[in-house]
């Protein structure tokens, strides 16, 4: 067994998005990328994808693939399953990067609308979400950018969406849980985020004891996908931190 990265992924789309970070510390440190249920091909576990079953799928892969305990990063959808891992399984967390997402569950309109999302998918297909998953990236995305993330989320089965749907709008408040983390943490949010607003996911970096705060310029809600490579030089800062990754 050994320590590792592990990168867990936004709704609705799946691993792949974190090419660009696999491919920059690939051989530098042990990395892995999670594929939550029904998301990138792999099996999906009944109707409504609970942050419990999300969790379970992490500790499915840690063991799989031999890692011990992972800095988990996770963005956005993938923020929400992380602090549910951290609450069942904190003994496999090394260290937390949470980027642009947040604690606070939904509200009751904003579950209706997953609700929504989960019934358009299941009626008329996966493509007709599309158009509203714009907002994944900034208004200055370029073709490139929004055809990788376009064709990602094209890929994924209604099933899978309308489960992970479902399983968002009834994730708990983890706002309790921040004050109890006690691995290194960094929290990165960014300047066009049309999804999470800078000033929400400011206020999670505030209740972690010690939290590391960052905001990237010019990137939208996958700050990840649009601004790779400060994304990385922060991420690999963090590694460092955590013991993972030498000072170059
Ligand atoms: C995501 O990127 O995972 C989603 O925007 C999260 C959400 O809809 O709350």
């Amino acid at each position: 067994m050994t320590d590792g990265v592990l990168l867990v992924h936004a709704f609705p789309l799946d691993a792949r998005m974190w090419q660009e970070q696999q491919s920059s510390l690939a051989g530098r440190v042990p990395i892995a990328a999670v594929n939550l249920p029904g998301f990138g091909g792999t099996s999906l576990n009944g109707d409504v994808t609970t942050m419990e079953l999300a969790a379970q799928r992490i500790v499915q892969e840690l063991d799989r693939i031999g890692f011990d305990r992972a800095v988990v990063c996770g963005l956005s959808m993938g923020g929400y399953v992380t602090l549910e891992l951290w609450r069942r399984h904190s003994d496999r967390v090394l260290g937390l990067v949470f980027a642009n997402t947040k604690a606070e569950p939904d509200s009751e309109e904003g579950k209706q609308r997953r609700r929504e999302v989960a019934d358009l998918v299941l009626a008329e297909g996966t493509a007709a979400i599309l158009e509203q998953m714009r907002t994944l990236v900034s208004l200055e995305a370029t073709s490139d950018v929004w055809g990788f993330v376009e064709g990602i989320v094209r890929s994924q089965t209604p099933e899978a969406v309308a489960a992970a749907s479902l399983g968002m709008a009834s994730r708990p408040d983890s706002r309790p849980d921040l004050s109890g983390i006690d691995v290194p943490t960094l929290v990165i949010s960014s300047e066009g985020d049309r999804l999470i607003a800078s000033e929400v996911t400011a206020g999670m970096a505030e209740a972690i004891p010690g939290a590391e705060f960052a905001i990237i310029d010019g990137a939208g809600h996958l700050s990840n996908v649009e601004r790779p490579i400060e994304f990385n030089r922060l991420l690999e800062q963090h590694l460092q931190r955590c013991g993972l990754l030498r000072g170059s």
